[in-house]
């Protein structure tokens, strides 16, 4: 995982994570920080090994192996809201933020051209899970509303996303 521990100690992403922190610090309902972050990298892995797809993941997109694969999956989860506080600051959907602000982290971090694209693409489609996204932006689409525990949530109440959480429904844990 030598790819993701750069991202993790990339400059630029370590800023955006702080932009988003500044502002969120007065937000009561889910922020959008690390442990967000890895929460969904994780759980993105977990669904991808389960579905049994992982051999036909590693194979459409040309990924060295299993390691690379898990690399691949953990950079989408890690940079999936990285682009928040652009959305917060003027409007742009913070998925399309993020995907263009992940880019250059991707590089930095020594990820090659077409897993670059498979997780930009992935970013960018993970509020919605669009097949644009292909297989990776529908787990980080689904990881991302499983990460969220609804059921024990103080601010359930006032949430306009909370009747279509699966988390909100049935206690889950990922
Ligand atoms: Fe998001
Ligand atoms: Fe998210």
């Amino acid at each position: 995982m030598q790819r993701v521990g750069r991202i993790l100690a990339d400059d630029f992403y370590r800023f955006c994570l702080a932009q988003n922190a500044t502002r969120e610090v007065d937000r009561p309902f889910c922020r959008h920080d690390f442990q967000h972050m890895l929460d969904v990298a994780r759980i993105s892995y977990i669904l991808l090994v389960e579905s049994n797809q992982l051999a036909d993941f590693i194979r459409r997109y040309r990924l060295k192996n299993r390691q690379a694969a898990r690399e691949v999956v953990y950079a989408a989860g890690l940079l999936h809201d990285m682009g928040r506080w652009q959305q917060y600051d003027h409007g742009e959907d913070h998925a399309l933020a993020g995907a263009r602000l992940a880019r250059p982290v991707l590089e930095r971090a020594g990820f090659a051209p077409q897993e670059i694209t498979v997780i930009v693409r992935a970013i960018a489609a993970h509020r919605r899970g669009e097949p644009e996204g292909g297989l990776l932006g529908r787990f980080l689409c689904r990881a991302d509303d499983l990460a969220r525990p609804c059921a024990f949530c103080a601010a359930r109440s006032d949430c306009y996303k909370v009747e279509h959480m699966e988390t909100a429904r049935e206690v889950l844990i990922y």
